[in-house]
């Protein structure tokens, strides 16, 4: 099953007596690595006390709109920006009318029109409700303002009645959560992304490095996994856990990561060079530790290979993605580097700024090709991240349908 790790969803619980299944819903979803706050409405409280949903989620549950406890640790809008999707289960009919009106007079309505994620929702009430010519109308509303159905269970109900408006089960819901992460735009292709610092010996204790962190690198693999991509993951020295699925190969310096990128690259179709390659090595590694005993010393470094330039040069029918840290100049200096690499793409981030880049869990960038710039705006790392796939994605099947039709004409 597919993981949900580094996944912040938001469980919006209404007030019908599925609310009960909710507990287990979340207990899935824990389980599968995501971080869930829990939403309840004033009714739902009715059915299940928040303190289960505390215990099973590890979170304090938000209920009330104005509550200046919960508004100081995370209001409403901190929690709208927070979450990479709200699901509302169960969704009431009650519920589910407050959101086609965008009524923001609950805590849970206020969230869903200041979110900037998808929602889910799964409708939960008696099947007299469920067919009521105002249920589908509203299902219709929402369903056409992207919002993902997760269409009821057929059985008998809670009240007696038999017939459609069963919460669907929670195993069945998770699989839906799940499947709404992934997609299959790289369905297949073959990524090859290098990340983190590189590190250049000294001596045998000490080295050279940068203050890479790997996030970024690392985010953009778990981005290409979840888009269906075959990825491996060259990695420099690094604190972050790798994300599942790739394959996962550790290096150390510039050298050992070039030969790892040429070799994985031999059948890579896209190149992502996301790792801060130390530039210069020592041309003398000394055996023993250099001990302190003279006032100055000095090293002579030498010119590590440009790992992305002789990539590109050596393999012209890769898709190269490089990056550009500056500190100033940031859109002048990633173009002249596209064009001096030979890069069919650059991501420019601007590493004077201590809220985003090196180290941040947030980043803003700039993708850039030969005819676009275009900014993408300030956001966690793994949205960024999911953004700059989805451009490579496109960019990508362009470039190979220019090609097929170049074939074809010549
Ligand atoms: O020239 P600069 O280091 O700023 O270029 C940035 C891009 O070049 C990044 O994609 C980085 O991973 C790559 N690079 C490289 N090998 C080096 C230095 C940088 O692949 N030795």
């Amino acid at each position: 099953m597919d993981s949900l790790s580094n996944k912040r969803i938001i469980l919006g619980v209404t007030g019908g007596i599925a609310a009960y299944k909710s507990a287990d819903l979340v207990r899935r979803l824990v389980k599968m690595g995501a971080e869930i706050r829990v939403v309840m409405t004033p009714a739902a409280t009715e059915f299940v006390r928040p303190l289960t949903f505390q215990a099973l989620s590890g979170n304090t549950v938000h209920s009330a709109l104005v509550d200046s406890d919960a508004e100081a640790a995370m209001g409403h809008i901190e929690l709208a920006k927070w979450a990479d999707l709200l699901l509302v289960a169960p969704a009431t009919a009650n519920t589910i009318s407050t959101l086609v009106q965008g009524r923001a007079d609950t805590l849970l309505g206020a969230i869903y029109l200041a979110l900037n994620a998808p929602t889910m929702i799964a409708p939960a009430m008696n099947q007299a409700m469920w067919h009521h010519p105002a249920t589908i109308s509203n299902l219709e509303t929402l369903s056409r303002t992207g919002v993902e159905i997760i269409e009821p269970d057929r059985g008998s109900q809670a009240c007696g009645d038999i017939g459609l408006g069963r919460m669907q089960e929670p195993s069945q819901i998770v699989d839906r959560v799940a499947a709404r992460f992934h997609s299959e735009i790289l369905l297949g292709r073959k990524l090859v992304i290098t990340a983190g610092p590189t590190r250049e010996a000294i001596d045998p204790v000490r080295y050279i490095s940068n203050h890479s962190s790997g996030k970024m690198g690392y985010a953009l693999a778990a981005a290409a996994v979840e888009a269906g991509a075959a990825v491996t993951l060259i990695s420099g020295p690094v604190d972050i856990p790798p994300p599942d699925k790739c394959l996962l190969i550790n290096v150390t310096s510039a050298e050992d990561m070039y030969e790892a990128a040429k070799k994985a690259c031999g059948n890579g179709e896209i190149f992502v060079s996301a790792a801060a390659v130390a530039d210069y090595r020592c041309i003398d590694i000394s055996e023993k530790k250099i001990k302190k005993t003279k006032n100055v010393i000095t090293m002579s470094l030498e010119r590590n290979v440009d790992i992305v330039s002789r990539i590109s040069t050596l393999k012209p029918n890769l898709y190269v993605v490089g990056f550009a840290a500056e500190t100033e100049n940031l859109i002048k200096n990633a173009k002249a580097k596209l064009h001096q690499k030979r890069l069919d793409a650059i991501i420019a981030n601007d590493v004077s700024r201590p809220d985003i880049g090196f180290n941040a869990d947030d980043n803003e960038v700039f993708w850039i090709t030969k005819d676009i710039v275009k900014n993408l705006a300030r956001d966690r790392k793994s949205r960024v991240c999911r953004e700059i796939i989805q451009l490579i994605a496109a960019a990508f099947d362009e470039q190979k349908a220019a090609e097929t039709s170049e074939e074809q004409t010549g």
